[in-house]
């Protein structure tokens, strides 16, 4: 079995104490000091590691360091706490359990320099990306912060945390840091107002002071100078290789990373600067009447200022630090203060902000730390708590610290000590008992609810009377006499009666790590932890909103008259609390050792070691772990990690996990000294014997991992084989299919295309042998049409001939007949037949006349003139006569349809033609104009109102006339109507009656026979209307106005018929003359009007133009 390890290899002294040979405590401290001089700081117990503090910086944290021990066995590499960091954060992230890594030691020993190196070294190898560095970054940036309010100087340590600190560090599955919660534990608040000789307050005061700006300074009404300060220790106010100043901007840098808003950083700093001026306040005695002293503050400046920095109102504040109000039930009861309550409650108050403040400060971190998925995640704690401490003059703060540090060492004897010697035991493996000091004796007398001191003080602290540090001590000295841990001189055991280095007001315990004095003054105080209420209720009045944050039982309105819990009650809870939370995880132990008391590198002080190697109990610590065995673990895990190893338990086992695992141990040819097969567990004695079932496992893995990976490479290139040749299939099918249907189509169009061609070969040869056939049976028909056409005509013309030839020979015979019958009959038909004929002959003709006039009768207008020919001339008189006698006809048919009106139209029309036609050129034109007589309308005229009333008689005409001047020959428009009885001219516009002359006295008209439309209307001589002459007018309806006279004469009965003359000259009496009118064809040329003028006395010549 060869397993590649270094920790036996060039290793200065023995790296791993169980390998020490021979082992007694002068060699083990033999071992630890060869390599302490060796600059060897690390040591292993198995897998727990000795961590000496070198007092100096070594040059083993590099990144180098960190990448050489990254992912490695454990004692691979020399000892280092970066193996024990890897290996917890691999178990971590490998087998998902969680860890805590547990760093004890005593103050000094180096236990916050460890924890800071496993939380770098994780950080370091954890993964990396943006949002996972920053919670890296804001994990590791609490340090600084939460250092520097809560480590100070001590006399053992310079960067003494003053606090215990739990930090839960919470990584996702693949090992990625999420966030991180921070638990504290007690803050030694005493230190605030008060500091041990040759130590120094908390590191924040003086890195204020030393590293904050001018400006910040004076906004915070603060002095540099540390001196103005009473609660700053001045003999050590500087600590050689502490730069206050560097540490204050780290601080603040530390603060913005890790969150915190610059008006949350500049309240906490006026909290800083609070603390600082209240421990300035100082106070005066001031005698009252009823004799007693009543504190005053002396000088008011620094409690004007804290008021300011804090925005509380000073008489408030001022008023408390003289009053006390006490509160039962009901009543109120207000005390004065004397000058020491008054320095008591000031310290007070101070100690309680400050603490307040830290407790705040962590919350406030944590907020910003706090992983923000609520998925599952893996936790690692880190414990740094404050180290076992003791001092010239030890209270209630080392009290407690060392009753932590008991709890811790509790813890590891549990875990180490007895539960492994007890699991061996219940095993069954073959063991002798290895004794060892169990603490459990200490913790109890501390810690026991009945008579533990705790458990005594809080009695003492909630009893009524009263109650002091002595009648406490007191009863210590009764419950706990017979304690063998603790001792007092006023002890029943009167053993310490004479034991002068007890002094009376102490009692000393016996710790694991050595007898402690405690001077119980100021037990009781600090256990109650009081703040009188009127200060509290200062502060929750405070302008200032992280004061009001931190004083919330100030609240008046949440009175709350209960006694708050006792610090110790709350510690040892919280102790309780982080116990069985430790033992849920995986423990890591880091034991320091501090190798002097000087704080000096290089410095191995023989006696301080051995001492610290005694009480951690690391002898036993060996002794068990060379006796007993590295490793167990239950058979059904060790079977499913390691099966793998063996071809008969891997894939899977059948069997119990027990026999399997023999099976697999056999097969590796473990030595069987190597193995102890428990009940339920196995048992590796050596850790090179794991190393070699990891190093096994690991290759393995690697070939399974191999393995793994081919087939699943095998089964996906086969998948996608199978889906690429199933694919291919269907690709091939389906272009299979489009090929061979291309192919078909093709070859069907072109089978097509042939048969096509063929047929239509065919079918043209077909038609061309059936148009032959056709031809021929035309051609036969044909032939044989002529053939039988020649045969039938020649058979015709025999035919004919033989017809003709019997025609004549009947004609022949009928004529020979004939003319022998007419021969016989011409006597007999010569007498009688030839009238007849000629009657029956004439009688046909007229017959067909008739029927054939019937038929071809014209149309019934009468002026229609068409009438058919006759057919024989002896018809002529006949057909003129029946034409006559149809024209008559129907001209009555039409007359037949006239109405009254109608038919005295054409009576008038008759009238006219008989008058003028052919006699007067202008008739025909007159013949299609209708006569409507009233033209101008006058009985519906308006205008012509005057001219109807003065007619009353019917008007036949009325129309507008020229009337021609008898003097000049010019004409004058006039109204002419007629009526009845008379005919009137009137002025054309106004209606006015020029003339009216009755018709009697009208004997005749003269016209011309041109086209003109003069007419002369000649009175009777001697007559009324005769006196100026007669009327030489002119109209257009000439016609229509004669004929109208005409018939008026004519149906008159008293009155002869009206002559009208017509003629081109005729004569007109104008007064006395008698003129001619002449009328002339006057040429075109001279104009298409009509001119009349008076030529002279006897003469009016009226031109009329020749009608073209
Ligand atoms: N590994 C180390 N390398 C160099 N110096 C170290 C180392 N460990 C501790 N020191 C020095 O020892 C000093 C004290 O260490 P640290 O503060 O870790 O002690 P501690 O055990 O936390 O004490 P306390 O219980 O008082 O808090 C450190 O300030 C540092 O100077
Ligand atoms: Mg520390």
């Amino acid at each position: 079995m060869e397993v590649k390890t270094s920790l036996l290899d060039n290793m200065i002294g023995v790296g791993d104490m169980v390998l020490l040979e021979p082992l007694s405590e002068d060699s083990f401290l033999g071992n630890l000091k060869k390599r302490f001089d060796h600059s060897e700081i690390y040591t292993y117990i198995g897998s727990v590691v000795i961590s000496m503090n070198p007092y100096r910086s070594l040059p083993i944290y590099t990144p180098e360091k960190v990448e050489e021990y990254r992912n490695r066995n454990f004692y691979e590499l020399s000892p280092h706490i970066y193996a024990l960091a890897d290996e917890a954060y691999r178990s971590l992230r490998d087998q998902d359990k969680d860890q805590c890594i547990l760093i004890t030691g005593e103050s000094g020993a180096g236990k916050t320099e460890a924890s800071k190196l496993v939380m770098s070294y994780v950080a370091a190898v954890c993964g990396k990306g943006h949002e996972v560095n920053k919670v890296k970054e804001q994990l590791l940036q609490s340090n600084p912060v939460l250092e520097a309010f809560g480590n100070a100087k001590t006399v053992r340590n310079d960067n003494s945390s003053r606090f215990g600190k739990y930090m839960d560090i919470e990584f996702d599955f693949k090992g990625d840091p999420l966030g991180g919660v921070i638990s504290n534990y007690l803050l030694e608040k005493s230190r605030v107002v008060k500091q041990p000789r040759g130590e120094r307050n908390f590191h924040v005061f003086y890195q204020l002071l030393s590293g904050a700006s001018d400006d910040t300074l004076r906004k915070l009404k603060l002095d540099r100078d540390f001196s103005k300060y009473n609660y700053l220790s001045l003999d050590s106010a500087a600590v050689s290789g502490l730069d206050d100043a560097a540490n204050f901007r780290t601080v603040r840098n530390a603060m913005q990373i890790v969150g915190f808003m610059e008006d949350e950083v500049q309240s906490v700093l006026e909290l800083v600067a609070a603390v600082l001026k209240l421990g300035n306040i100082e106070f005066k005695p001031e005698s009252r009447c009823n004799g007693t002293d009543e504190s005053r503050v002396k000088d008011k400046n620094d409690l004007k200022e804290m008021c300011e920095l804090l925005g509380i109102e000073q008489s408030v504040l001022e008023r408390a630090f003289s009053y006390r109000t006490v509160e039962a039930k009901m009543e109120k009861v207000s005390t004065t203060l004397n000058v020491a309550q008054a320095y008591y409650a000031r310290d007070a108050l101070a100690k309680n902000l400050y603490s307040r403040l830290f407790s705040w400060l962590v919350t406030r971190i944590n907020e910003s730390i706090q992983a923000q998925t609520k998925a599952r995640h893996k936790v690692m704690g880190v414990l740094d708590i404050y180290g076992f401490e003791i001092f010239e003059d030890n209270s209630f703060e080392q009290f407690i610290i060392n009753y932590c540090n008991e709890k811790l060492q509790q813890i590891f004897i549990e875990l180490t000590l007895r539960e492994e010697q007890e699991e061996y035991v219940r095993e069954g493996i073959e063991w002798t008992n290895i004794e060892y000091f169990n603490n459990a004796i200490i913790c109890d007398l501390i810690e026991n609810n009945q008579n533990g001191i705790l458990a005594m003080l809080d009695e003492e602290c909630l009893r009524p009377g009263t109650v002091t540090d002595e009648t406490f001590l007191d009863k210590l000295n009764t419950i706990c006499a017979d304690h063998q841990h603790f001792e007092s001189r006023l002890n029943k055991n009167s053993k310490f009666l004479n034991d002068h280095s007890l002094p009376h007001n102490c009692f000393r315990i016996q710790h694991y790590a050595g007898k402690v004095l405690y001077r119980v003054e100021g037990f009781v105080d600090k256990n109650n932890d009081l703040l009188y209420r009127d200060l509290s209720q200062a502060m929750y009045k405070a302008n200032h909103s992280l004061i009001k944050q931190l004083f919330p039982e100030g609240n008046p309105a949440k009175v709350n008259l209960k006694r708050p819990l006792t610090a110790g009650f709350q510690f040892r809870a919280s102790v309780g609390t982080l116990m069985r939370n430790l033992q849920t995880k995986n423990p890591n132990y880091i034991r320091c050792i501090k190798p002097n008391d000087k704080k000096a590198s290089h410095i191995f002080t023989d006696s301080l070691v051995r001492h610290q190697v005694r009480y951690l109990g690391l002898m036993e610590n060996v002794r068990v772990r060379r006796a007993g065995y590295a490793f167990r673990q239950p058979y059904e895990p060790c079977l499913e990690r390691y099966k793998m190893l063996c071809k008969r338990t891997w894939p899977h086992w059948k069997g119990p996990a027990r026999e399997g695992v023999e099976v697999l141990m056999a097969d590796l040819q473990i030595p069987t000294e190597e193995i102890s097969y428990g009940r339920s567990k196995i048992f590796i004695r050596n850790p090179r014997t794991l190393f070699f079932l990891e190093e096994k496992r690991k290759q393995c893995l690697q070939d399974l991992a191999t393995l793994i990976q081919k087939i699943y490479r095998g089964w996906k290139c086969r998948t996608h084989f199978l889906l690429m040749k199933k694919s291919q299939i269907v690709v091939a099918a389906w272009y299979r299919r489009y090929a061979q249907q291309k192919k078909y189509r093709n070859i069907k169009s072109a089978t097509t295309m042939v048969q096509s061609y063929t047929r239509g070969w065919q079918a043209r040869k077909l038609l061309r042998e059936l148009k032959h056939q056709k031809r021929c049976e035309e051609a036969v028909t044909t032939i044989a049409a002529f053939w039988h056409g020649t045969q039938a005509r020649r058979e015709l013309r025999q035919l004919k001939e033989e017809a003709r030839n019997k025609h004549a020979v009947s004609v022949i015979w009928a004529g020979w007949q004939g003319t022998k019958v007419r021969r016989e009959y011409r006597k007999f038909f010569r007498a009688n037949a030839g009238k007849k004929i000629y009657d029956f002959t004439i009688q046909r003709i007229i017959q067909k006349y008739f029927l054939g006039l019937k038929s071809s009768m014209p149309s019934m207008s009468p002026i229609d003139r068409k009438w058919p020919a006759r057919p024989y001339g002896f018809l002529d008189g006949v057909h003129t006569e029946l034409r006559k006698i149809f024209h008559h006809w129907r001209c009555k048919k039409y007359r037949d349809q006239f109405t009254e009106e109608k038919k005295a139209v054409y009576e008038e029309k008759l009238e006219a033609s008989e008058i003028f036609k052919d006699k007067k050129a202008l008739y025909p034109n007159s013949v299609s104009q209708p006569f409507k007589g009233d033209y101008l309308e006058i009985s519906k005229n308006p205008k012509y109102q005057k001219l109807n009333s003065a007619v009353d008689e019917k008007v036949l005409l009325a129309d507008v006339v020229n009337k021609i001047n008898r003097a000049n020959g010019k004409g004058t428009p006039r109204i002419f109507l007629l009526t009845k009885k008379n005919f009137v001219l009137a002025d054309q516009k106004t209606g006015q009656v020029k003339a009216s002359i009755p018709l009697p006295d009208v004997t005749s008209v003269s016209v011309s026979t041109q086209k003109d439309g003069f007419f002369a209307l000649k009175l009777k001589e001697g007559s009324a209307s005769a006196v100026k002459g007669d009327f030489l007018l002119s109209s257009e309806h000439l016609i229509e106005i004669i004929t109208k006279l005409h018939r008026i004469g004519a149906t008159a009965a008293d009155r002869e018929k009206l002559k009208v003359d017509i003629s081109d000259e005729f004569l007109v009496q104008f007064k006395q003359d008698k003129v001619c009118v002449k009328f002339i064809q006057s040429s075109p040329k001279n104009g298409n009007s009509i001119s009349c003028k008076r030529k002279n006395n006897r003469l009016l010549e009226v031109s009329v133009p020749t009608s073209p």
